[in-house]
């Protein structure tokens, strides 16, 4: 598998977003941290660890791609424990594809009276996008691959490697087959 954002690159720019948002959120004392499960989980601790503004920490989890959905249709397998009534709700997501789940997800926080809401995403496909989604925090735009790492998986593996990977198939599917 080929590296695609190394460990330390991961780690450097995720230093940035946190001193963006020590900054913009300095001010708030009803902050609400939402990951998404479970892709955002490595991104979300590294992430919180360096910032320094009171906080909440919630989840959601939405269904993934595979049998039984279709494009734009998301579902919601696991809601908020938290009221974000009022709150200053901050959305982790891994990565941004066609845009299909953040626009679904963004829309029922607004929904349910977040005093402002924003998006921060490690990855952003943007090249992959079907729908708009406005990314307030960006950690890098990045082609239209499929990756693993750092939270992210092909069917539940490689989420553990501590750096982003393009997902290659172990048999390249161009090597003609012997006759
Ligand atoms: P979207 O609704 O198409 O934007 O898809 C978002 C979700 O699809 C992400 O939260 C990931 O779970 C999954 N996903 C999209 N692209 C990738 C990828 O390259 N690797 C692993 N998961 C991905």
């Amino acid at each position: 598998m080929r590296v695609l954002i190394p460990q330390e690159e991961l780690e450097r720019r995720i230093t940035e977003l946190a001193a963006e948002i020590n900054r913009d959120y300095a001010d708030s004392d009803r902050l609400v941290c939402v990951g998404v499960l479970k892709g955002s989980v490595f991104f979300m601790v590294d992430l919180l660890k360096q910032l320094t503004v009171p906080l909440a920490i919630d989840f959601f989890q939405t269904s993934s791609y595979g049998s039984g959905t279709v494009p734009g249709e998301v579902r919601i397998r696991k809601d908020l424990d938290l009221s974000i009534r009022d709150r200053d709700v901050l959305l982790i997501e891994d990565i941004v594809d066609t845009g299909y789940t953040l626009r679904t997800i963004l829309a029922l926080l607004r929904f349910r009276g977040a005093r402002s809401v924003k998006l921060c995403a490690l990855l952003d496909k943007a090249a992959a996008r079907e729908v708009e989604v406005q990314i307030d925090y960006r950690g890098f735009e990045i082609d239209k691959l499929f990756v693993v790492g750092y939270g992210l998986d092909f069917d539940e593996r490689y989420r553990n490697l501590p750096y982003i990977a393009v997902w290659e198939p172990d048999e390249p599917a161009d090597v003609p087959s012997p006759s």
